[in-house]
């Protein structure tokens, strides 16, 4: 039994440029879920894990105080280098005022997109619970943390996005009512509802630890937030990877077959989703269409960006036998295949 812990009690953590410490995932195997009774111990830490160490949205965060406004000419909003558009010569010939407001709408858009996606996660982990789970199951009450966590997490987003004065409109309606979809996913197939979970979780976890790991010049406010989010994310990325460790192999041929097809899919789309700004970033900002199409579209910096926000569930896909000569071309095809 390897789970990678520091001591029994605590997950394990990593600095951040600040010098801050951010939770990491545990990891257990699966040959080690075999064993169903480890399984449940991994739950069960994860669930006394989100009474010693969670965050409220109001009471945890100083919005109120000096230095922890959301400033649109704060020149911190500025887009980092990672981000292909802060590296074009259109953005950098900008004024200050311009450079920072884009850089700020692109965070509160993504703010906004993490408040819709937490929105039908939490959703979706209600029907999971309501319709599976039996008496003495202890999923119930580490899945109840996760879904009190992501509904601190929606009203922290969303305080972000309206102390920002960007707003972002979000998702089109015609999707919003296509949600309920994935919410009934939770019901009658909580496999592919996890591999959604990991399709929005993994790919903003991912670009806020690099944040993190690589910033040290982060507006407060969006470090704070950022650094809350990322330590109580560890939990529920940990959960949804060894439900799908757990539940997957016991699957029907059938019902193995309809995951390994449609698992890419959701991945490629939402990935695109999380690492892409809204596409009304460029009339709002008059940004010309062969500087998006440069920073964004034919960028290879971005098309590697994309596969690695995906390398740990692609990964897990792996492990579960859901990659095969057939779907490897689906994976290829939305640009989120790699070797490793
Ligand atoms: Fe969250
Ligand atoms: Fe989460």
């Amino acid at each position: 039994m390897t789970i990678t812990e520091p001591s029994p009690s605590a997950m394990p953590a990593t600095p951040t440029a600040t010098g801050a410490a951010v939770d990491e995932e545990l990891v257990v195997t699966v040959d080690e879920l075999a064993d169903r009774a480890k399984f449940e111990a991994l739950v069960g830490r994860l669930s006394a894990q989100s009474v010693t160490k969670h965050y409220d949205a109001y009471a945890d965060i100083p919005w109120d105080d000096a230095g922890y406004e959301v400033d649109p000419d704060d020149r911190r909003w500025v887009l980092p280098a990672f981000d292909a558009l802060g590296r074009t010569e259109w953005y950098l010939a900008q004024p200050p005022a311009v450079q920072s407001r884009i850089g700020l709408y692109r965070y509160a858009a993504a703010a906004k997109l993490g408040m819709e996606f937490e929105n039908i996660l939490v959703r979706g982990l209600l029907e999971y619970t309501f319709f599976t789970l039996d008496n003495d199951d202890p999923r119930f009450r580490y899945v109840y943390h996760e879904v009190a966590e992501e509904t601190h997490h929606g009203m922290m987003f969303q305080e972000f996005v309206n102390r920002s004065g960007m707003k972002p409109k979000g998702l089109p309606w015609f999707l919003r009512y296509r949600t309920t979809r994935v919410v009934s996913l939770g019901h009658w197939f909580p496999e592919l509802f996890f591999f959604f979970v990991l399709g929005g979780e993994d790919p903003i976890d991912h670009i806020q630890r690099e944040m993190l790991r690589n910033n040290d010049d982060l507006p407060p406010i969006f470090e704070l937030i950022m650094r809350h989010h990322v330590t109580e994310e560890a939990r529920h990325l940990s959960f949804a990877r060894h439900y799908l460790k757990l539940e997957v192999p016991k699957l029907s041929r059938p019902k193995r077959v309809v995951l390994s097809l449609i698992t890419p899919i959701i991945l490629g789309v939402m990935a695109q989703m999380m690492i892409l700004p809204p596409k009304d970033i460029a009339r709002r900002f008059s940004i010309p269409a062969d500087v998006m199409r440069e920073a964004y579209r034919d960028n290879e910096d971005m098309k590697r960006g994309t596969k690695e926000s995906v390398r740990k569930v692609r990964k897990l896909a792996r492990e579960l036998g859901l990659i095969n000569p057939l779907t490897k071309r689906i994976w290829l095809a939305l640009g989120i295949y790699a070797t490793d």
